[in-house]
């Protein structure tokens, strides 16, 4: 199981394979396609224990001029082993 934080809270554990977004709240999506942006993120902490950026992923980011280390959840899955911890920062909305 991966650890998953978000603004350095425990929200929960996942399977490595899960995909981020099967998690719902407090994450935020919209389109669900890697379109929209809404379900950008800052991944504070365990980058290599996310799935790669598929180029329609980067292109979005590079589009909305997201910061470094930013993923679109809904693009995103967890990879790892049960010492894995991935760290996400969420917007205040
Ligand atoms: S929900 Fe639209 S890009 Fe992720």
């Amino acid at each position: 199981m991966v650890q998953l934080t978000c603004n350095k809270k425990l929200l929960c554990e996942l399977p490595a394979g899960t995909e981020l977004q099967t998690v719902g709240a407090p994450l935020r999506f919209g389109c669900r396609q890697g379109g929209c942006g809404t379900c950008v993120v800052e991944v504070e902490e365990g980058e290599e224990h996310l799935s790669p950026p598929t180029k329609e992923e980067k292109a979005t980011l590079k589009r909305m001029g997201a910061a470094a280390h930013c993923r679109l959840a809904c693009q995103t899955a967890v990879k790892g082993n049960h010492s894995s911890i991935v760290g996400l920062k969420l917007k205040e909305s």
